[in-house]
């Protein structure tokens, strides 16, 4: 990558020459935006249970950066990046740090939910543009929506919603639903009772833990106790591998089927190993997907990083791929805000997951796939509902 970056940089400086010589048709105000560098401020977790996921985000958006010679809009880019800790008491100072101090063109995170309302927060008063490509918490595209806010990724309430469908159509009765007490997995329990208990199924308990507390034993104690026809969890990353290896070794994988929104089984498989074998969850992305887009986007991303691709890097390339459909239309141009945003509303976003559009409220609508796993795969085995929207309960926009 370093060497590709000293092209584009050699590049851009060439390119900014050109335009100065054809000043005479360039508007002023438009070729002094084009000299700058476009500010991009990645505030992602770069340590604790959530670090491998804010690691694939980056690379995966540099990697769209990249895919465009380095530049976005016709700008070189510059990078400002914070490691959020996936500490919700620390988001508005490092949120802040970005927007007012380094003065970023677009704020691009984050993974963990109370983090990003924080974000959600600070882009709203500085009326700032942010790019979520993880956090799926539902207000950030429902009460709190805005024109400058986007989500490259879902809502915590599409695939829990997908997979309580998927459970209420096969008939199974009763469920169990575990998670970190917080707004992803709040929203994400919630979700799945409601279309499940919708199609008949009854939700006999919830139950809770603190975040990133991986102290599952008396729960798995309690959920054999309670012996329901099966459990919805929802856990990712170094959570969700210490939770798979903990429901195995209790032997409840064999009597009580576990299955959760996808992130239980992404970018964890190899460390999970024999414990997330046979498990089934819903997500809008599926490894072995048979896309050119997903073909090329594998290949590319194994190239760069040496590490397979998930639905991090996935929602990672595709909030890169946006910022540039954005900033192409107005060409480079940020002042233009009316019209970046509109290029944003109407993209069409060609992604490895899919094809998928920006709802309304600016939430990606998108496929749920059921998928299953099969040695170091999330093998997709059907589309659990198609052209998925989020609710967008309570925003104003939609
Ligand atoms: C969240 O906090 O919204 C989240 C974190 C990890 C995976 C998925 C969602």
């Amino acid at each position: 990558m370093t060497k590709i970056r000293r092209r584009t940089l050699l590049a851009g400086a060439a390119a900014t020459a050109g335009l100065a010589t054809a000043g005479s048709f360039v508007p002023a105000r438009f070729a002094i935006g084009q000299q700058a560098k476009v500010k991009i401020g990645l505030m992602l977790p770069y340590t604790g249970t959530y670090a491998q996921l804010g690691q694939a985000i980056t690379d995966a958006f540099k990697l769209a950066i990249m895919d465009r010679g380095g530049k976005l809009g016709g700008r070189e880019v510059e990078f400002s990046v914070v490691d959020d800790e996936s500490e919700p008491s620390k988001a508005p100072e490092n949120a802040n740090k970005l927007v007012t101090r380094d003065k970023v063109d677009f704020l691009v995170g984050t993974v963990h939910s109370g983090v990003a309302m924080a974000m959600v927060k600070v882009a709203r008063d500085n009326d700032a543009m942010l790019v979520i490509p993880n956090a799926g918490a539902d207000a950030a595209t429902g009460p709190l929506c805005a024109p400058n806010i986007f989500r490259s990724s879902f809502s915590n309430w599409q695939p829990a919603y997908a997979m309580g469908k998927v459970m209420a159509d096969r008939k199974v009765k009763t469920a169990v639903t575990l998670s970190w007490k917080y707004a992803a997995g709040e929203e994400s329990t919630n979700g799945f009772k409601e279309s499940f208990e919708k199609g008949g199924g009854k939700v006999v308990k919830q139950l809770w833990l603190p975040f990133p507390n991986v102290e599952f034993q008396p729960l798995l104690t309690e959920i054999a106790s309670l012996k329901p026809d099966c459990v919805y969890v929802f856990f990712a990353g170094g959570g969700a591998v210490k939770f798979t290896k903990d429901y195995a070794a209790a032997g409840l994988k064999q009597s009580i089927p576990l299955v959760g929104a996808g992130f239980l089984t992404d970018g964890t498989l190899e460390a999970q190993g024999e414990s997330a074998q046979g498990l089934e969850t819903t997500l809008h992305y599926g490894d072995g997907l048979d896309l050119p887009k997903n073909n090329a986007f594998r290949a590319a991303y194994k190239k760069a990083t040496n590490k397979e691709a998930d639905v991090y890097a996935v929602q990672g390339y595709d909030a890169g791929q946006l910022i540039a459909i954005g900033l192409d239309a107005v060409k480079g141009d940020t002042s233009a805000r009316k019209e970046l945003i509109a290029a944003m509303e109407k993209a069409e976003i060609d992604s490895p997951r899919g094809k998928w559009t920006m709802s309304k409220a600016h939430n990606p609508v998108q496929d749920f796939y059921l998928r299953k796993v099969e040695g170091n795969q999330n093998k997709v085995v059907g589309v659990a509902v198609k052209a998925l929207a989020d609710p967008a309960r309570g925003c104003k926009m939609a």
